[in-house]
């Protein structure tokens, strides 16, 4: 019996700058899967609706969840694999007959091939700094967590939202410092003296408002930078790489928790290589 195309979606809100369906098309047409990568970009008023929609088609393979939804599709799922649950936050949904939902997250997948990039493997004895305490600012406590940093000190707008997150983690990882800050330059230019590592997971349309005047050159300068921006060059990734540290943006992380999603959907090996050429191809064509 011939099947229809299968679907998988990127739900998201405000995603037409997502290359993620060039990303997975590109696996999908090499691997020979007959299926089809979409944006679904849908309102906080139609996110429950639009999501019993897919979840009944049989044609759904399954979706990934991006802003501002990683959190909020926990309510709607089934099960929930161990790292999502740690996390607190899922990307990736197996659409299984019957409408069952079962989560996943592969962005702290993304976060550890990055961070590995920049010889970063284990956190012992080491000092980070994150910016933001949304879903992706949780992937990279956890997987921060998971190599043994020593202390994690997030700086965010809206305190009440950190501290939940700072409890969250503190229950799971008692050993480890886990704090948190007001997002202000005053308070990141206190703490990069000390810092190994600065993450900036900010929102993406906001992240050139935060922090407007940079100054690295209080900066230690082993501390590295990694932003999970991948369009445009963000301010702080830029001068970062102009005082010559050791920074990277957001595209290996995209990437690769992609290749996390396809495996998870579809059980097979997704072409890692052709989805990063793919991945800078379409950067460089907009
Ligand atoms: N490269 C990748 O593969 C990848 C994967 C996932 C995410 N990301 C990127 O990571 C970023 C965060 O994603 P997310 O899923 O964590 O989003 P999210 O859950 O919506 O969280 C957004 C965070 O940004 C903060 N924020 C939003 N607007 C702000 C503003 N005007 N001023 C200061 N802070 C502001 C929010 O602070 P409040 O708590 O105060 O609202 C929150 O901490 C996005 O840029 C996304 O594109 C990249």
């Amino acid at each position: 019996v011939r099947r229809n195309k299968r679907k998988i979606f990127l739900i998201g809100k405000n995603i037409g700058y997502s290359i993620s369906p060039q990303i997975q098309n590109a696996a999908f047409k090499k691997l020979g899967i007959n299926a089809k990568y979409e944006l679904l970009d849908v309102g906080e008023k139609q996110f429950d609706k639009m999501l019993q929609k897919i979840s009944k088609s049989p044609d759904t393979l399954g979706f990934n969840v991006t802003i501002p939804y990683k959190e909020r599709i926990i309510d709607h799922l089934s099960e929930m694999d161990q790292k999502s649950q740690a996390i607190g936050a899922v990307n990736t949904v197996k659409v299984q007959r019957g409408g069952i939902l079962t989560g996943f997250n592969t962005d702290c997948d993304g976060i550890k091939a990055t961070l590995n990039t920049i010889g970063i493997s284990s956190g012992s004895g080491k000092h980070a700094i994150i910016l933001g305490a949304g879903g992706a600012s949780k992937a990279c406590i956890f997987t921060l967590a998971e190599i043994g940093f020593e202390s994690i000190c997030i700086l965010n707008r809206t305190a009440s939202k950190a501290q939940r997150v700072v409890e969250h983690f503190r229950r799971q990882f008692p050993k480890i410092e886990i704090s948190r800050g007001n997002l202000t330059e005053e308070n990141l230019h206190k703490y990069i003296k000390t810092c190994d590592l600065l993450i900036n997971a900010i929102g993406h349309s906001t992240r050139n408002y935060f922090p407007t005047k940079l100054d690295f050159s209080t900066a230690s300068d082993k501390m590295k930078v990694f932003d999970l921006g991948y369009k445009d060059q963000s301010l702080l990734l830029s001068r970062a790489l102009e005082m010559g540290l050791e920074a990277v943006d957001g595209l290996q992380m995209l990437v690769e928790q992609a290749v996390k999603s396809i495996a998870i959907l579809t059980g097979k090996t997704p072409p890692r290589k052709l989805m990063m050429t793919v991945a800078r191809k379409t950067l460089r064509k907009e």
